[in-house]
């Protein structure tokens, strides 16, 4: 980055390409152009065998047995709507009801209610105060009628992470498949897709250093065969579920930046939980009224979401240049509309128009943390002198 470009904390929006991860798809846009499918020549066969390759080392990286479990996608989007769209009009039938949560990505409760306009019903679960889902509300929401549960592994805006293991457990008691959206959890903290008891994990390589256009929905191989209506047709790719010629560079590219983040995730998760905690108490020590969103532990180690008492989010983002960052997630920010996660916390309008999201990632470094924080305060206090509160917060009020 050049030296005047902002501090990028929005690394929960996206990440740069890792050179080496560009380095390794550079083939596969020119002299190595050939098309995955095309069985008759010699591009055709080096372009499936880096796929098959890039297959292998992505089902290695989530603890996937089989490298058929991978199927690409364009993206996590694509691969939630595969997951649920493609689960519940394949098994439409006895069996029509859904769990979620209310704090999932749109990708996920926008499919929800996709479903449920063809006759499925949905239950959203509700979440505490810090966030979490409790996996009993799950177990008591099942009913015979239940087919699929899908809770996020870590949230976009709050970093929480679900205790999917303890709901993986009771899916399989009752025979009920388990879907996570995993976009934000790969990379940052250990996955394990058997370890998990996942039966389906969404995925994408923009969030880990990869290219942007390419995803994988993980599909667990058992018996009885897990089947899914595919949402797209064509040329049968992807065993049928997912027809369109693959995007070898991006694929190759997917899987050199999973291993490259699976290297040191240890090490970087220690190194940037240590810069949140700092950032989080430069900013609450410098500031009155401000409010930590989320668990203050059981989150993704990059992740802060503040909520400042009596001002909005967008006027310190404004105010707030040479900083890149977000008040949520940058796909539902458009609508303009308080986020959803945080209205499912149980905060108001107004305390929800007062967070912003700090997504720290590997460009950050101890000075760029100490320069945000003072930043923050500081214009935190000049607009809440310009901007006195017609009414205290309810956080104000607490303490
Ligand atoms: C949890 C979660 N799911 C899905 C998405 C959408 O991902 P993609 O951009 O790969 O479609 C995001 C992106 O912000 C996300 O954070």
């Amino acid at each position: 980055m050049a030296l005047e470009d902002p501090i990028y904390l929005d690394h929960h929006a996206t990440t740069p390409v890792d050179p080496r991860v560009m380095e390794s798809m550079l083939p596969y846009w020119s002299e190595a152009f050939g098309n995955a499918s095309s069985s008759t020549h010699r591009y055709g066969w080096t372009a499936e065998a880096a796929v098959e390759d890039a297959r292998e080392r992505i089902a290695a990286a989530i603890g996937a047995r089989d490298p058929a479990e991978i199927i690409f996608t364009s993206g996590t989007t694509e691969s939630d709507n595969l997951a649920l769209l493609g689960i519940a009009r394949a098994e439409r039938g006895p069996r029509d009801h859904l769990i979620t949560t209310a704090i999932e990505h749109p990708a996920v409760l926008d499919s929800c209610d996709a479903l449920e306009t063809e006759g499925f019903s949905v239950t959203r679960l509700p979440v505490a105060a810090d966030g979490l889902v409790s996996a009993g509300d799950v177990a008591a929401s099942i009913t015979e009628r239940t087919l699929l549960v899908s809770v996020m592994a870590a949230n976009s805006e709050i970093g929480v992470l679900q205790p999917l293991r303890e709901i993986a457990d009771i899916c399989a008691e009752h025979q009920v498949f388990f879907h996570t959206d995993a976009a934000q959890a790969v990379g940052k903290i250990p996955v394990d897709v058997n370890a998990l008891g996942v039966d389906l994990l969404s995925m994408c390589a923009h969030k880990l250093y990869g290219p942007k256009g390419i995803g994988v929905l993980y599909l667990k191989r058992r018996r009885p065969r897990i089947r899914l209506e595919p949402l797209i047709h064509g040329g049968g790719h992807e065993g049928g579920l997912r027809s369109g010629t693959l995007p070898v560079p991006l694929i190759v590219g997917f899987a050199r930046a999973i291993e490259l983040v699976l290297e040191d995730l240890e090490e970087e998760s220690q190194r940037l939980g240590a810069l949140r905690d700092r950032l989080w108490q430069k900013i609450s020590r410098g500031l009155p009224d401000v409010h930590l969103n989320g668990h203050p532990t059981q989150r993704l180690p990059g992740n802060l979401n503040v909520s400042f008492g009596g001002i909005n989010a967008d006027a310190v983002m404004l105010a707030l240049k040479g900083v890149a960052l977000s008040s949520g997630s940058a796909c539902s920010s458009a609508s303009g509309q308080p986020s959803h996660v945080l209205k499912a916390l149980g905060l108001s309008d107004a305390q929800a128009r007062g967070a912003l999201r700090f997504g720290l990632g590997r460009s950050n470094s101890e000075d760029q943390i100490d320069l945000v924080a003072e930043r923050v305060c500081q214009e935190v206090r000049a607009l809440r002198a310009h901007h006195e509160p017609a009414t205290p917060s309810r956080h104000a009020r607490r303490s």
